[in-house]
């Protein structure tokens, strides 16, 4: 269906963009006065620039503000818990959390690299890092709900990677 769409797009630009080469063509032995249509282009130049690069520095300014990401920052009256991937399990030192509990995720790899993702019942991922041998990636999570939540490896790792799931549950 998207493989369709792709490709009447493309002939459609494919034929404006031929359209355009012949026009050229068929125009380019008329002599003209150009001057009224290069002062015309360069204040339309300027203005453009300006505006390019105003909005850079607004774009700029929005999506660089949130930095540092609060959950790489670490905060001190979290709950730490470490966690190891290995081929093919988790160590996660603790499991048991209460709605709202401000955590405090330190995850490392025993041997390979692994992913450390954490759903919902719905199979919906809810925060995820790479756990990774020689390094310690941190991210905080506060879970909204009570319930059962699956960790799941996020990382090819290996004959059982499908089997490196564990549980955090949520009271
Ligand atoms: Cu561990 Cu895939």
């Amino acid at each position: 269906m998207i493989a369709d769409s792709v490709w009447v797009l493309t002939l459609v630009c494919l034929a404006l963009l031929t359209a355009v080469f012949v026009f050229v063509i068929m125009n380019s032995a008329d002599k003209q006065d150009y001057s009224e249509v290069q002062s015309r282009s360069t204040s339309l130049r300027i203005k453009w620039t300006v505006f390019l690069f105003a909005l850079g520095i607004v774009v700029t300014l929005a999506t660089l503000l949130p930095f540092p990401i609060p959950s790489q920052a670490g905060a001190g009256d979290a709950t730490v818990v470490k966690v190891v991937g290995k081929q093919w399990y988790w160590e996660i030192d603790k499991t048991d959390f209460n709605v709202g509990e401000l955590i405090e995720f330190h995850v490392t790899a025993g041997d390979v690299n692994h992913g450390f993702g954490i759903y919902n019942s719905d199979d919906k991922l809810l925060a995820q890092t790479q756990a990774m041998p020689g390094y310690v990636n941190k991210f905080t999570h506060t879970f909204d709900e009570p319930g059962t939540y699956k960790v799941l490896c996020m990382e090819f790792c290996g004959l059982a990677h499908h089997s490196m799931i564990s549980q955090l549950t949520v009271r």
